[in-house]
Parts: C-alpha cells; structure tokens; sequence
C-alpha cells in the first residue's frame, strides 16, 4: 500500500492527505472527568500522533481544540501539521444548518478551519438542538433525508475555506452511490468512516472504496469500549482472540498492535481510542514491524461479519445503513 514511511499518511482524492493512525476521542461524558481528553489529545500529539478524530457529540470537543492550541503555542507542532475530523450530526442535516454548525465547531474548536468534516450517519433526524429528538413516548423523530442537498452544503463549506476535505460516515454502498453520481458533483467524498477490525473486515465496502479512491476510516478497530449501552457485546472481545495474541507473542506487540497494524497494512486508517497514557504511546508503535502475507490472511479469516456498532435503535429509519449487505 502507498504509506509514506516518512509520515504515515495516504493520499486523498482531493489532493490532501490523512495520517493513517489517530486518536479516537469518543468517551461517555457522564463517566469520564473533566480535562482527560485534553490531557490524552496533548500526550497523543507529543508521542507522534498528528490524527485527532472528534465530533460535536462527543461533548469534548473544546478539550481537544485547547489541546491542540496549547500544542501548537509551544511550538511542539504547526496547525498545518495537525488532521483532526470533525462530524456532522444527524439533527443538522438540512442544508441550512449545515454551515451554521461547522462553524459551531470551529467556536468551540477555536480553530480556523478542520481538515475533515463528515457526515456521521446517513439518517436525518427532527432538526433542532435536541440531539437525540423524541416524542413525548420515547419514539425517536426523524426527518427526510436529502444527502445530496446536505452535500451541497458541506461543499459550499469547502469552498468557503471552513473545511479541507469532505467525507461520510456509516455509509452502505448505495448511499456512497447516491453523492458520487449527483449531477454537478463538484467533491467525491475523500472517506467513509466505518467499523473495521479482524472481526468486521468490510471487504466488499472496502474494495468498492478503494475503486472509487475513498479512505476507509475504520472505527472501533479495537473492538470498542464494550459499552453495553451502545455496543453489541455478544460478539466476542477482540483483543482476548487467540491469533491475534500469539502474533503479537510472535512479534513482541499487544494484540492491539496487531489489530491496528492488520487494517493499516491493507490501507484503512485506524483511529484508535484511549485515554491511558500507557495505551496512547502502545497504540501508535505500529510501525516498526510488519505482518506476512500469509499471516494477513490469517486475520482476515477471523472476520465474523458481525458488528459491535449496530446502532438497532435506528433501524426503522428509511436510511438505516446496514440493511444492506454492504
Ligand atoms: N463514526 C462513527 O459512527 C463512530 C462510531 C464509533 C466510534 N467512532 C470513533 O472511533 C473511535 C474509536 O472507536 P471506539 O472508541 O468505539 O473503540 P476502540 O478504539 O476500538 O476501543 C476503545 C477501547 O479500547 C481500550 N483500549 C485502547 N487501547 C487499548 C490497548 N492498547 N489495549 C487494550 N485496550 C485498549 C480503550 O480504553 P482506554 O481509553 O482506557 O485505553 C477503550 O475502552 C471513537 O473514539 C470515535 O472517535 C466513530
């Protein structure tokens, strides 16, 4: 695959590039204390990382924007040198709340500009601040989607300079279709933000990606926090897998290592989460060794088709994405 070993970054098709490992900064907000994001964005940044990935729900983004402020005061890093991923949320869809909510990000960034802003999930919800609506019976209020109008928005945010590059999340083939043949298509997507590990190997989404020279950001590429209020934990853990310990024995790696390494060298970007600042520096020492072909082919067997992410409290919405084989 083409990894500048200089860097660890992947061309896009707009001209930019993307750092093949990041950080992942999703952390329920209700258990995690004040300032351990900025602390991990900081630490992240000082051990190598230069991929940050965030959105507005995550309820941490002004943590990570000091963080990378702070960085770049010292002189540790220049803005340019920094990629961080912003989301677009599902109750801004129309496009006239597009830009308005770019920008609410950038306030709370206190930054000029994000690198990537991306569609996070192909469903519309009821528009507004709310960010989970519902009704008065907990039944959730969707809203029409229109993806190519909201795709248009975020291109007319491109061109307005908020924003480097422009990509989707939880998108299934069909969706990925409907922006790339938009009559007057004037950006392709330069991603798509999916789950991806040794369990969840995305093949055929992959393939159809690399066709089309869109990045597959592989999300949850450690199996996830385990979360029982989001994730699916009937599938196993990952990182307890038997293969992917005795490689990582093999190699002296963890098998998160080995995890994250798998997809890197088959050319999906990982961004991984932690907040530990033993696991921050672990996550990023991917580098240094490299798996056999036979021993890619190994993990790929592992894969289960099965996701942790489902995202089932959705799945009677029109776009609900993974009806779809892929
Ligand atoms: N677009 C989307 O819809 C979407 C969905 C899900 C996630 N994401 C993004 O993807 C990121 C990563 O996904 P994720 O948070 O679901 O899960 P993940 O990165 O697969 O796993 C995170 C979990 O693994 C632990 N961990 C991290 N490094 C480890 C290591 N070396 N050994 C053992 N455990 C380790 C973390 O705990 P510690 O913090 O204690 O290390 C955390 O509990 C998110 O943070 C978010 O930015 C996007």
């Amino acid at each position: 695959m083409n990894l500048s070993a200089a860097n660890h970054r992947i061309p896009l098709n707009d001209g930019n590039s993307i750092p093949v490992i990041g950080l992942g900064t999703y952390s329920n907000p209700a258990v995690t204390p004040k300032g351990t994001c900025l602390e991990s964005v900081k630490l992240a940044i000082d051990s190598g990382y230069r991929h940050i990935d965030g959105a507005y729900i995550y309820f941490n983004e002004h943590e990570v924007g000091e963080a990378i402020r702070e960085k770049i005061a010292e002189g540790k890093v220049k803005r340019e040198d920094i990629f961080y991923c912003g989301k677009l949320w599902a109750t801004s869809h129309v496009p006239e709340m597009v830009r308005p909510t770019l920008e609410k990000t950038l306030k709370t960034l206190k930054l000029d500009y994000v690198d990537l802003y991306i569609v996070e999930i192909p469903m519309a919800f009821k528009p507004g601040n709310e960010i989970y609506p519902r009704d008065e019976n907990g039944k959730w209020l969707y809203h029409k989607s229109d993806l190519c109008a909201t795709w248009e928005a975020l291109e007319a945010c491109k061109e307005a300079g908020l924003v480097k590059s422009l990509g989707v999340s939880n998108f299934n083939r069909r969706q990925l279709e409907l922006i790339l043949n938009k009559p007057g298509l004037k950006y392709k997507p330069v991603s798509n933000q999916v789950e991806c590990h040794p369990y969840f190997t995305q093949t055929k989404l992959l393939k159809f990606c690399q066709q089309h020279d869109i990045v597959i950001v592989g999300y949850s590429p450690l199996g996830t926090s385990r979360d029982p209020y989001w994730v699916n934990v009937s599938c196993p853990p990952l990182l307890k897998d038997t293969l992917l310990n005795a490689l990582g024995e093999k190699y002296s790696k963890t098998a998160a290592q080995i995890a994250l390494r798998f997809n890197v060298q088959r050319g999906v970007v990982v961004i991984p989460k932690s907040f530990n600042p033993e696991r921050i520096q672990e996550n990023f020492q991917i580098f240094d060794f490299s798996l056999t072909e036979e021993e890619m082919k190994d993990i790929a067997a592992l894969n289960k088709n099965v996701r942790f992410v489902e995202m089932l409290m959705w799945i009677d919405h029109p776009e609900y994405p993974f009806h779809d084989e892929y």
